[in-house]
């Protein structure tokens, strides 16, 4: 290309820059995985200060004015330098917590113990989102003193508890956070080799619902038989959440098509794990079901435990479900088409209470301008091969906060993540060959953005 905003050896020169930098990069991820850093609340939540220490002292080392705030949930590190004269702005995302170990003996090794296996590195946090914290790190270490645009870096403590206190954040500390573009790199790419953006995400309700059929409970041989027990009735509930097929049968929920990627069912099957013989739910490609219609998940269920069960009808029993959300749909609508579904279908009258936990809007990026060019021109110069646009059934709720405070600013989600990272699972993995290839296309995305202005 030769009207390109940057020459080959300029391109060169970045690549090889970050190669040299990745085992600092490397080190540095390390370090803070070993940071137990999980912010839901039941854990000890000095390590999120701890962790938020540690990302500030990265950023400051790199010559960022930095500060870490608190407005009533967990420490959010803002990181700023100012550019050339008239450059534009990024804003980079990252979040330093992550979600809890689980159980430990599930682990081949231990969660907050950093280990290499195949060219993979595994531990809680290895990709969501330390090493999207890192890749920022490293873009900005490839312009080490010669930044080519004004940068802000906002690294969040509390992504995996539902960002509660952002919009305080936003509301004290935003302006600090506008930009040209914004990028949240807490996405996955489409396969390992094959770069992407996410252009739409779902969004996503969690409710609890309790069925009550007695008023207390009773023995089963005296009442079973013209009585029903709490959790039969529960179950039967939940089990109307879906018609024959396994589509949601919620009405009046939005739905649509995702695009028309390569994706098959065996791809499927290998990715997700789904045992030989288990059928697939729902219809349409496999790629809406995943991406643009909604789904439904029972998470939870509050019910005696077979090692306490007895002979008892059950008074009480009671049911977490998260719903998934087409990317455009208005999740307070969608809540409310839930409970009346949930109330609509007690069986034989069942007491039925439905109760939002929390809820979260999908996005759906308006995916052109110039910074979109940039970006993609960054990942095929990382990768050498041009990124897709793709869909992700999980969600990140705050960006809808960002779209609303920055309506100007182009959002653009990418991430560190592959098929095979098992992001909030046992074992955790980071594909280290391919974080390569994100700390280079980030380092070219801020020297293209940086061109941009020369022109
Ligand atoms: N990074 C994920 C979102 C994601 C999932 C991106 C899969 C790409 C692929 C994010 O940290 C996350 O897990 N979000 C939660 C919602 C949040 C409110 C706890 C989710 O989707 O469950
Ligand atoms: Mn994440």
């Amino acid at each position: 290309m030769t009207d390109d905003v940057l020459t080959p050896a300029q391109l060169d020169g970045i690549r090889s820059r970050v190669r040299d930098l990745m085992p600092q990069v490397r080190a540095d991820l390390e370090a803070l995985v070993r940071i137990p850093s999980v912010s839901a609340s039941s854990f000890d939540q000095s390590q999120v200060a701890r962790s938020a220490e540690a990302v500030a002292a990265l950023l400051a080392a790199e010559g960022l004015e930095v500060e870490v705030v608190t407005e009533g949930g967990r420490p959010a590190v803002i990181g700023h330098v100012d550019g050339p004269e008239g450059a534009p702005t990024v804003t980079l995302y990252a979040h330093h917590d992550v979600q809890p170990p689980g159980d430990e003996s599930d682990w081949t090794t231990a969660p907050f113990e950093p280990t290499e296996r195949d060219g993979r590195l595994y531990g809680r946090g290895a990709a969501d989102d330390k090493a999207g914290v890192m890749a920022h790190v490293a873009a900005l270490r490839a312009h080490a003193g010669d930044l080519p645009v004004g940068l802000t870096i906002f690294v969040e403590g509390e992504e995996e508890s539902g960002s509660p206190s952002l919009e305080t954040i936003l509301e004290r500390h935003g302006d600090r956070l506008a930009a040209d573009a914004i990028v949240i790199a807490d996405s996955t790419n489409w396969a390992v080799g094959a770069p992407a953006l996410t252009t739409t995400l779902r969004g996503g309700v969690r409710v609890v619902v309790t069925v009550r059929t007695l008023d207390h409970s009773v023995h089963s041989g005296m009442y079973g038989g013209a009585a029903v027990d709490a959790v039969t009735a529960l179950v039967r509930l939940l089990a109307t959440l879906h018609d024959d097929e396994g589509s949601v049968a919620v009405a009046g929920l939005d739905s649509g098509e995702a695009a028309d990627l390569d994706y098959d069912e065996a791809r499927f099957r290998e990715e997700s794990g789904l045992l030989d013989g288990v059928e697939l739910i729902g219809t349409g490609s496999i790629l809406s079901r995943l991406w643009t219609k909604p789904s439904i998940t029972t998470i939870g269920i509050d019910a005696t435990s077979i090692d306490k069960a007895s002979n008892t009808l059950a008074a009480k029993a009671a049911a977490k479900i998260s719903m998934r959300l087409a990317p455009t749909q208005d999740p307070a609508s969608a809540f409310e088409a839930l409970k009346t579904h949930l109330e609509g279908h007690a069986p034989w009258g069942a007491k039925v209470e439905v109760s939002l936990e929390e809820s979260g809007p999908g996005f759906a990026a308006d995916a052109d301008g110039p910074a979109y060019d940039q970006a993609r021109a960054s990942f095929a110069d990382a990768w050498g091969t041009e990124p897709v646009d793709i869909g992700v059934g999980g969600s990140i709720p705050f960006i809808s906060s960002f779209v609303e405070r920055f309506p100007e600013a182009a959002i653009i989600v990418t991430g560190v993540e592959d098929p095979d990272t098992r992001a909030h699972g046992a074992n955790e993995s980071l594909h280290l060959g391919e974080f390569e290839k994100v700390c280079t296309a980030e380092a070219i995305f801020l020297a293209r953005m940086g061109a941009l202005r020369a022109r």
